[in-house]
């Protein structure tokens, strides 16, 4: 009996610790239905495959900025990047909109990282989530108002 005794506790506490997982998983559902309606504003230049256009419009899926430093991502779609950036081997030199609140778009925290959440999980990209707290935090850091260049993100880390 003995012996049985912790694993009765598990049986017990099993339909309430999976309540929460289904709970957690819904929300994230719908955070990425969300973000996959937002997606049609990003369309006309990434491409419905996320692949963009070679040499006009970067790629998103496989990404390296999509998929890496999660405060340089929020910073891109919060305020626009310009100038020259990589991505995969491929040097682009063109304008990204800005889509942050009081920006171009104007987008809430929410919706910014709801279309984030979305693209690092969509086509082959297998990245976690954004929050609209992350985002929060980033936009309140400064009052940029003008779009990054790549070199410029590499200089905060
Ligand atoms: C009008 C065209 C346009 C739209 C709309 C647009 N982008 Fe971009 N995006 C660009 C361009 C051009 C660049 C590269 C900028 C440069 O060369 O400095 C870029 C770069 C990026 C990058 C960094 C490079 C990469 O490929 O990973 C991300 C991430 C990104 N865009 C995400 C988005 C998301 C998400 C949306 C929609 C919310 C969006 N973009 C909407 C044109 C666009």
């Amino acid at each position: 009996m003995k012996i049985l005794r912790p694993f009765s506790l598990i049986i017990a506490l099993l339909p309430f610790v999976s309540a929460q997982i289904v709970r957690a998983d819904a929300a994230a559902d719908a955070q990425i239905a969300k973000g996959k309606s937002l997606y049609q504003n990003c369309i006309a230049c990434h491409q419905p495959t996320g692949l963009g256009v070679p040499t006009v419009f970067p790629p998103l899926a496989g990404s390296e900025v999509v998929n890496g430093n999660e405060e340089h991502l929020i910073r891109i779609v919060l305020h626009g990047l310009s100038g020259k950036v990589t991505v995969n081997k491929v040097i682009y030199n063109g304008n990204m909109p800005a889509f942050g609140q009081g920006l171009g778009f104007n987008w809430t925290d929410e919706k910014v990282a709801a279309v984030l959440t979305y693209v690092r999980q969509a086509w082959t990209n297998k990245s976690g989530p954004i929050t609209k707290d992350q985002v929060t935090a980033i936009r309140t850091k400064s009052d940029r108002k003008k779009a990054w260049t790549a070199t410029e993100l590499e200089a905060i880390k």
